[in-house]
């Protein structure tokens, strides 16, 4: 795969374009997405499977929800996975077909349910029997008829962070494996449903197959249940989860080797294991992923504004703040931050910070990185999921600009917000 993010004679460059020119023309902070590596991620997913399973890639609008991004990602062949009226808005506006488009969420509004009934979306996730009454009800209502797919709670670990980890039975998430074949009974028996088949997502940032194939197993399990039963299981959807590497994202002799235990799925087994598990005839296979398809494209370019020695640590205060990127802060998550511009300095340990009055307003701590100065420009790297779509405005300061790079060619696919955006 070719490095879309790299130095080019020192400089960091995004695609063709350095990112200090970048910073420069459009300000700090500022989010940088590489379009060609969303088109990379996309087609090895699509490699992966291809020739072992047929499988159709719902993208999850919630890790970057951006317009151009989304009607990129459409462009390539992906249908929308959406969690709100909100997401399907934002789905067909961009492209994606109804019948493309499905609806998740453990608290759907029966604004949610109407507008997606409204538009023929293809199909809505169900996460408990109240719920597929009410959408009954609205289905009968309208006329229409909603296509279901139950999201079994499997009790899977996926060794994840356990803010993000959401298939185990304490999680809010899906229906317990004991009492899906009553809710795809009554599913069956439901006024305007259709029972299609069955979901889950067991949570995100997966780095092994195991957590998959213990989900895929409880699948084949219930599907042939439910064949007993006389219920046909036309579709499986295996959410999404497929965690990216955010150590040593970009690699350079002048900066620090990062510590990693990340590993990383091996697509043509996770491929395998779908076969293996459910390959039922008729029945349509799909994912949501979102991380692994624009994570790596993005970066967030932030200017150092002071440096602080205190007497137990050196800060680095940095103008992106915990609302323009709060994984660190939700997560403790880790990114790599490196300096835009390689140059000779040597390797300090310093917390970056940011300008927010929190002390989790931070985006590393305790980190080697080469020295810095004010004014100096820092890329936060890996930060196309996830980044903007949990921006805010705390502390009443404006949301970045965002900005899409083909090779030489950059523009604004989102303004900065202005002081007006924030009346
Ligand atoms: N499908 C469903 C039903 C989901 O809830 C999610 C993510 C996805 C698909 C996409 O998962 P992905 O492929 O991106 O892992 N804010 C957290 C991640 C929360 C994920 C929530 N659900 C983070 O920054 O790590």
């Amino acid at each position: 795969m070719t490095d879309r993010i790299q130095y080019e004679k020192n400089n960091l460059c995004i695609e063709d374009i350095p990112a200090a020119d970048l910073a420069e023309k459009y300000g700090t902070p500022l989010y940088v997405y590489s379009k060609n590596r969303v088109t990379e991620k996309f087609e090895a997913l699509r490699k992966a499977f291809h020739g072992t399973v047929d499988i159709r890639i719902l993208y999850a609008l919630k890790a970057n929800s951006n317009t151009e991004i989304l009607k990129h990602i459409q462009t390539l062949g992906a249908g929308a996975d959406t969690v709100s009226a909100g997401e399907i808005f934002l789905a067909l506006k961009n492209g994606f077909r109804p019948e493309c488009i499905s609806l998740a969420g453990a608290g759907k509004t029966d604004g949610d349910i109407n507008f997606g009934l409204a538009r023929n979306i293809g199909t809505f996730i169900v996460e408990s029997t109240e719920e597929l009454h009410v959408i009954s009800k609205c289905a009968l209502a309208l006329n229409k008829t909603a296509r279901v797919l139950l999201r079994i709670n499997p009790d899977v670990d996926a060794r994840t962070h356990p803010h993000i980890s959401t298939g185990l039975k304490e999680n809010k998430f899906g229906i317990n494996m004991d009492h899906v074949e009553n809710a795809a009974k009554l599913a069956t028996k439901l006024k305007n449903v259709e029972f299609a088949g069955l979901h889950c997502h067991i949570g995100s940032q997966i780095t092994e197959v195991e957590p998959f194939t213990e989900a895929a197993e409880s699948f084949r399990k219930l599907a042939t249940k439910l064949e007993k039963s006389r219920i046909r299981v036309k579709q499986i959807d295996l959410g999404g989860g497929i965690g990216v590497q955010y150590r040593n994202a970009i690699k350079h002799k002048s900066l620090p080797l990062e510590k990693s235990q990340d590993t990383s799925i091996d697509l043509r087994s996770l491929a395998e294991v779908i076969k293996e598990n459910l390959s039922f005839p008729g029945c349509e296979l799909t994912i949501e992923p979102g991380r692994f398809l624009v994570a790596e494209a993005g970066v967030l370019l932030t200017r150092v504004l002071y440096k602080k020695v205190s007497s137990a640590r050196t800060f680095v205060v940095v103008d992106a703040g915990m609302n323009d990127m709060m994984r660190h802060a939700l997560y403790s998550a880790y990114h790599q931050i490196v300096p835009t511009k390689i140059q000779k300095s040597k390797i300090e340990t310093v917390d970056i910070v940011g300008p927010v009055c929190e002390s989790t307003d931070a985006f590393a701590i305790q980190r080697k990185i080469p020295s810095v100065k004010r004014g100096d420009l820092l890329a936060i790297m890996t930060t196309g999921a996830y980044g903007f779509s949990l921006a805010s405005n705390y502390n009443s300061r404006l949301k970045p600009a965002e900005i899409l790079v083909d090779k030489d060619y950059a523009r604004v696919i989102r303004d900065r917000q202005t002081y007006e955006d924030l009346v």
